[in-house]
């Protein structure tokens, strides 16, 4: 079965509303094919503007948290209900937000859980930090990350999930994993699916995240296990996110 690529911005905590606005009426003319999906991932407030530039397109819409309850008491958190007026997808356990911010592997499972509940789809980040891969860690750091995260997900519920394998070390840093490292993580992470769940976890999409950019994107995009990027430098211009949906469109035309 072919998997369709996905290319999704992660913006972070960067650009005002106008420069937000001005990308997203970029990326909306970004040219794809029905075998690349494109989504990003705005700063909450600008969630709406974005919605707005983007226009009724084919662009996914997506946020980058959420809480894990629906209402109620919860001063300064987002309820993924509301964003689900709003959003197809949410990011959840960016390695920020675990590293930054203290997430625990049990909060991002039920933030997992809660973003299946309100209709979106979860993009699942996992990754390893610099200490754990040279201690030779890497693929037990992922396993539990996989293994907590989707600890309350069915089966029939994978449509709704997308992994994206993001080493810590690789982000923000200018130096992405080997295609060969980034393969075999991803294949990796596919095998557990597959282990777990049979053809329904093989088909999961499990992207790269980690310094991909015009440079780089086609070797890590031929990979058989890499279905595609979350990107974050390289996704703040529309000209050089466009170059790597159109790697992706040549990958998935091969
Ligand atoms: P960079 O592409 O800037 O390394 O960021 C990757 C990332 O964290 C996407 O979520």
């Amino acid at each position: 079965m072919t998997r369709t690529m996905i290319v999704a911005g992660n913006w972070k905590m960067n650009l005002s509303r106008a420069e937000a606005v001005a990308l997203a009426e970029g990326v909306a003319e970004i040219k794809t094919t029905d075998a690349v999906e494109v989504a990003v991932f705005p700063t909450f407030p600008w969630l709406v503007p974005v919605e707005d530039a983007l226009d009724e397109g084919s662009v996914v819409l997506g946020a980058q948290d959420c809480y894990v309850e629906t209402a109620g008491a919860f001063t300064g958190e987002v309820s993924p209900a509301a964003l689900a007026e709003l959003c197809g997808a949410v990011l959840a356990g960016h390695s920020e937000r675990r590293h930054v911010l203290g997430e625990t592997n049990e909060l991002v499972g039920a933030k997992v859980r809660a973003i299946l509940d309100a209709g979106m789809t979860a993009y699942l980040c996992v990754g390893e930090t610099l200490d754990e891969r040279e201690q030779g860690r890497a693929k037990s750091i992922v396993e539990e990350q996989l293994e907590h995260g989707l600890a309350a997900v069915g089966t029939t519920e994978l449509a709704q999930i997308v992994v994206a394998y993001e080493p810590v070390w690789a982000i923000g840093t200018g130096v992405a994993a080997s295609a060969d490292d980034a393969q075999s993580m991803c294949a990796f992470v596919r095998g557990w699916l597959g282990a777990r769940h049979g053809d329904a976890g093989t088909a999961v999409r499990v992207l790269y995240g980690g310094s991909v950019s015009p440079a780089n994107v086609d070797e890590i995009f031929a990979c058989e296990d890499v279905d595609g990027g979350l990107i974050g430098g390289a996704s703040l211009d529309a000209e050089s996110f466009g170059a790597l949906v159109a790697a992706a469109g040549r990958i998935a035309a091969v």
